[in-house]
């Protein structure tokens, strides 16, 4: 089987792996990175994001040999204690209900505010319409965003 050399939250990981196998399950079975989340895995609910070159990512359509060399942040690289801006708004407004979806709803806000430090309600519908949320916390992420373009 091919191995891989994976940069994801500044460490270097060597993963033996098909070459088409997403990353996703490469991150979770392999590497024990679970806070990104298995959803649809057809690029279709936003679960699975993370960031490769700081651009938010469905890793359930992303083959690990793609992502080799790439510079790779999961949920768990984004701060140490849980204190980026984002992490902040979304505590102060209270926003997972069951969770499942968060990890891939703040990795798309990231991406996001990066691009574009003071979007519009238009802009955070566009960015993050391919994030599902069964639970319906549409408003509070929203809100959240806001709060995080201000901090
Ligand atoms: S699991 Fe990747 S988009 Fe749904
Ligand atoms: S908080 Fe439950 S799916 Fe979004």
């Amino acid at each position: 089987m091919p191995t891989f050399n994976l940069k994801i939250n500044d460490k270097i990981y060597t993963v033996e792996a098909d070459m088409d196998t997403p990353l996703l399950w490469v991150l979770r079975d392999q590497l024990n990175l679970l806070g990104t989340k298995y959803g649809c895995g057809l690029g279709q609910c936003g679960a699975c994001t993370i960031h490769v070159e700081g651009v938010a990512t469905r890793s359930c359509l992303l083959q690990v040999s793609q992502a080799s060399g790439m510079n790779i942040t999961t949920i768990e690289g984004l701060s140490e204690k849980g204190d980026h801006p984002v992490q902040k708004a979304w505590i102060e407004h209270d926003v997972p209900q069951c969770g499942y979806c968060q990890a891939g709803q703040i990795m798309s806000a990231v991406s996001l505010l990066k691009n574009n430090p003071n979007p519009s309600d238009k802009d955070i519908d566009a960015a993050m319409n391919g994030n599902i949320c069964r639970c319906g916390t549409y408003i509070r992420i929203k809100q959240a965003i806001k709060t995080a373009s201000k901090l």
